[in-house]
């Protein structure tokens, strides 16, 4: 399979200072590894999803590789051109989206936006409208096109921001928790427009997001890093098979039984504990090795004290996979 996306140990180290007048000086520095010697590589109209906890080097890694940041070591090759040598061929492939509203003339229309941003890209002004008008209609937003920027929900600016970013018909997306703050039918929504990027428009995807059933609904393979390593790397069912050694059971009690999760929490093979209250029951969600210990011990030791009304028991999910593996 073709890899569009290759890295070759690339690493990126920040030095930070503790204050202003230090940095002048010069003095007190601290050597933060955003990403270590970091291995991946994507292949050509893949969705590839790329995880890790706050801090992991998620985004500087996107930073790299779209040749805003330079890596201290190591480097990349973005359909076969190198972004340290090459980085003027590399940006005329790939577009970069971060979520959030910034980035968007906010007193313009959508459409003159797409407009100001066809005219940077040069597109030239026959084939402009015809492009904007198909990719304004691609992103769901062609009804509200010639609308003030500043009177869209977060939604239609991500998706205008989506829109944006396939201006100059770039063969990889990278995507920056492009669901970010987006209500559920929003984000399922823009979803299905990412997902058809892939399908239809035959984009490579590279996304990022915190939000584990979307990677998991949405990715073909993803990477989990972790204080700039990786750390697993797989599509999603692999990693459930490979790593799920938790099983989430669903124990709901009769009552309000507050702070129970004490009862089982110091239990060996008990790797969470979760509770809530609803409609005067008490439901408590339980993270368990099952080599360690069976749902049956759990339920024989809430039965004492407790009338249980059901137990489910689920598969594990890739949030589990995901807190199991950066637990650390
Ligand atoms: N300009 C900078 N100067 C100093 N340190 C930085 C800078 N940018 C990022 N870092 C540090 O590098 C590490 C990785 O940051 P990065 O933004 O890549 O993480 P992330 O995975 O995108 O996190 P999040 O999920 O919160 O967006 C963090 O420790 C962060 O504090
Ligand atoms: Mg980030």
């Amino acid at each position: 399979m073709e890899s569009v996306i290759k890295t070759y140990d690339i690493s990126r180290e920040y030095i930070e200072y503790p204050s202003f007048f230090k940095r002048i000086r010069g003095e007190g520095s601290r050597i933060i590894v955003a990403v270590d010697n970091l291995n991946i590589s994507v292949h050509r109209g893949e969705l590839f999803g790329f995880l890790g906890p706050n801090g992991a080097g998620k985004t500087t890694t996107i930073k790299m590789l779209s040749t805003l940041l330079l890596p201290t070591k190591g480097t990349a090759t973005i359909l076969g051109n190198d972004i340290l040598k090459a980085p003027n061929e590399v940006r005329k492939r790939i577009s970069v989206v971060f979520g959030g509203e910034r980035g968007l003339y906010w007193r313009l229309s959508g459409r003159d936006n797409m407009r100001i941003f066809a005219e940077l890209y040069g597109l030239d002004s026959s084939e402009r409208m015809d492009r904007i008008d198909m990719l304004l209609e691609l992103v769901g937003i062609a009804d509200r096109a010639d609308s003030k920027v500043e009177t869209y929900s977060k939604g239609m600016k991500q998706r205008l921001h989506l829109a944006r970013g396939l201006v100059h018909d770039p063969d990889i997306l990278f995507l920056d928790e492009p669901t970010l703050g987006l209500d559920p039918t929003i984000a399922h929504e823009l979803r299905k427009t990412i997902r058809n990027l892939c399908t239809r428009e035959k984009k490579t995807v590279f996304l990022t997001t915190h939000y584990m059933f979307e990677a998991d609904e949405l990715c073909d393979r993803v990477a989990i890093i972790h204080r700039g390593t990786l750390i697993a790397n797989d599509t999603p069912e692999n990693l459930k098979r490979q790593f799920g050694t938790v099983t989430p059971v669903t124990i709901l009690l009769r009552g309000v039984v507050p702070q129970v999760e004490h009862v089982l929490t110091s239990r060996k093979g008990v790797h969470y504990v979760e509770s809530g209250i609803q409609d005067n029951t008490t439901k408590l969600k339980v993270g368990l090795d099952q080599d360690k210990v069976c749902v049956e011990d759990i339920v024989s030791l809430l039965e004492k004290t407790h009338e249980i009304i059901s137990v489910e028991q689920g598969s594990p999910t890739l949030e589990d996979v995901f807190l199991e593996l950066t637990r650390s």
